[in-house]
């Protein structure tokens, strides 16, 4: 049977209890309902323990009944026979027991016509939905109900054998039952007494109540779930239910309490069930099942909290948490970032010594085939004297050609070494630039202004075309403050963009950071590089 349902079974004939009359009492509540034909045994009297001597009399008569089990009407031990009971029958009786009378009333009724029961003798029976079970009353004096043969009717019409009925010995079952089922069940079972065959016939109204489905708890929690929770962390898993009086909440696991399953493991507390009004009014039960660190061995189990009231259970399973790689990822990035933004820096930073390593390396080597004969034409101020005692013409005719000539293999056409003013000037100046890679306009400062002023200016005006378009064009100042108003646009705009370089009277090593840029600014040397280490390299491109 359902381990849930409960019944309630309530008698509406009356109880067989004695009832105490005084001698001359009329009034009696102690009665026997018989159906006109069918036998019935009264058996109720003061005498409980059936040990003392009984005598039956009719109505106060002082006639007694016979003993002879033959006679239709006799008493047999303490109990006074009706095989079978008439309408005559009907009744006031009294029995005496050592000097005290009992009285008794007999109810002898016909059925109603066309049915099989009558109404005012039924036998009332409520009971709640689920699994009903209804007994065949007051047989078991007259038969043993383990061999007897029960007949079930229901509103008089004999019940099919059906799977939804099981009768068992006195007792009716109704599987599935609904609303539907209620109605007047009528049951008879035969009665054997001096060869002939009685029938004894009960009628039982059955009511189905059915609980509200407002009063019946409703399960919100959990449902059926996962729940992720980080190893050694406690949790706190809830059980909840709204509306139903008295809910009873139990947490299982494995077909066990949990608190049972778990034993004297102090991790695990369960709360007492406790219930609080929601807004609207409703009542909401609760139950707490709290873990206070979570160990590898609680995944994976299911959790059920079973409602007891609605038979509803629900389970809660718990799982350790996704790995996160959000801040792995974020850190990825961040420093990617960092990364990126150091190698721009660097890259800004060491710019040149890197265009230089390149071009000096195995991938950087190509000859350039643009068949100029010169890597720089040498563009300066040159001063009349002749001396070369200025420092201009010391850095033009004895510095560059130094560095640039002697240790980086470069071809320098200098102006006023490889030609000399007064020469057919401006065709030679014509080939040589167009020889060249790179246009070198060295400046001078304040005081190297006067100096061939004019030839200087008349020189780059001269240039100025061909500068705009083709050729790389390298500024070197020698002094600080050089002035860039009287130059032409191209020139300012050189020095805006492309900065010029300025020198600051160093070694001529190769290595400072104006021979660097020089570099820089040249185009990648063709002929070998005069640094030792580097003609092993050579020899491995
Ligand atoms: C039942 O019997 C016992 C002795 O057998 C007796 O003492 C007792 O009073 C009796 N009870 C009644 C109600 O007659
Ligand atoms: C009952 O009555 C019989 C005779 O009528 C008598 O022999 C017997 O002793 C009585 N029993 C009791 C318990 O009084
Ligand atoms: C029953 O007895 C009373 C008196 O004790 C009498 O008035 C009544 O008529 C009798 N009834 C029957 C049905 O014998
Ligand atoms: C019992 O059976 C006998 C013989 O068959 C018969 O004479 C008698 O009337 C029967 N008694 C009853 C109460 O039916
Ligand atoms: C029964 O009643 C008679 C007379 O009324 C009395 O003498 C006797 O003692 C009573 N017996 C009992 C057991 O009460
Ligand atoms: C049903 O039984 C009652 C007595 O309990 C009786 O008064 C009534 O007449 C009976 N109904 C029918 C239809 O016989
Ligand atoms: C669950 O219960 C069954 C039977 O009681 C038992 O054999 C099994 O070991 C239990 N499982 C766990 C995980 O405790
Ligand atoms: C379980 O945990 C909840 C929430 O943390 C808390 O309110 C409740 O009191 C705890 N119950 C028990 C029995 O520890």
């Amino acid at each position: 049977m359902h381990p849930f349902a409960f019944f309630v079974i309530l008698s509406g004939l009356a109880a067989y209890k004695a009832q105490l009359c005084s001698n001359d009492a009329v009034v009696c509540e102690d009665m026997f309902y018989v159906s006109n034909g069918e036998p019935v045994r009264m058996s109720s009297c003061g005498d409980i323990n059936g040990s003392a001597n009984v005598t039956w009399f009719k109505n106060d008569s002082q006639i007694s009944f016979t003993s002879d089990p033959q006679s239709r009407i006799h008493q047999n031990e303490n109990v006074l026979w009706f095989i079978p009971a008439s309408l005559d029958d009907a009744g006031l009786y009294t029995c005496n027991v050592r000097n005290v009378t009992y009285c008794t009333r007999l109810i002898v009724f016909e059925n109603e016509e066309g049915l099989c029961y009558n109404r005012s003798t039924l036998f009332y029976n409520e009971q709640y939905l689920e699994a009903i079970k209804i007994v065949c009353p007051s047989i078991t004096d007259y038969v043993d109900v383990s061999k007897a043969q029960v007949k079930w009717s229901k509103n008089c019409n004999p019940l099919q054998p059906e799977d939804k009925y099981l009768a068992l010995a006195d007792s009716l079952s109704i599987k599935n039952s609904v609303k539907e089922d209620e109605g007047l069940y009528t049951c008879a079972v035969q009665f054997h007494y001096n060869g002939t065959e009685y029938s004894l016939t009960r009628t039982i109204e059955l009511k189905i109540a059915v609980l509200a489905t407002s009063s019946s708890p409703m399960m919100l929690n959990p449902s059926n779930s996962i729940q992720k929770v980080e190893l050694g962390s406690p949790i706190s898993l809830k059980c909840e239910a709204i509306n139903g009086v008295d809910v009873i909440m139990i947490w299982m696991y494995n077909n066990s309490f949990v608190d049972e399953f778990y034993g004297s493991d102090t991790r695990v507390i369960i709360g007492e069930t406790f219930s609080s009004k929601t807004e609207d009014g409703e009542l909401m039960w609760m139950r707490y099942l709290n873990f206070t660190e979570i160990k590898e061995e609680d995944y994976n189990r299911k959790f059920y909290c079973q409602i007891a009231n609605s038979m509803s259970e629900a389970y809660v399973m718990l799982q350790r948490p996704d790995p996160n790689f959000q801040p792995f990822l974020i850190a990825f990035f961040v420093s990617l970032i960092f990364v990126i933004i150091n190698i721009v820096i660097a890259i800004k930073i060491f710019k040149i010594d890197i265009v230089l390593w390149y071009r000096t390396s195995c991938f950087g080597r190509k000859n350039l085939k643009d068949g100029k004969l010169y890597d720089a034409y040498i563009m300066y101020p040159k001063s009349l004297s002749g001396t070369n005692s200025y420092p201009m013409d010391i850095f033009v005719l004895k510095v560059l050609p130094e560095v640039l000539e002697v240790q980086f293999s470069y071809r320098l056409f200098i102006f006023g070494r490889d030609v000399l003013p007064g020469e057919a000037m401006s065709d030679v100046i014509d080939e040589a630039i167009s020889q060249s890679r790179r246009l070198v306009i060295v400046l001078g400062g304040i005081q190297t202004r006067n100096y061939l002023k004019d030839d200087f200016e008349q020189q780059i005006a001269m240039y100025d075309a061909l500068i705009r378009n083709k050729i790389k064009v390298i500024l070197i100042e020698l002094e600080k403050g050089t002035d860039y108003t009287s130059m032409p646009e191209s020139i300012q705009y050189i020095k805006q963009k492309q900065g010029a370089i300025r020198w600051k009277g160093e070694f001529t090593q190769a290595n400072t950071k104006f021979w660097k840029h020089m570099r820089y600014y040249m185009p990648p040397t063709q002929a070998k590089n005069l640094q030792h280490s580097d003609s092993t390299n050579l020899n491995r491109c």
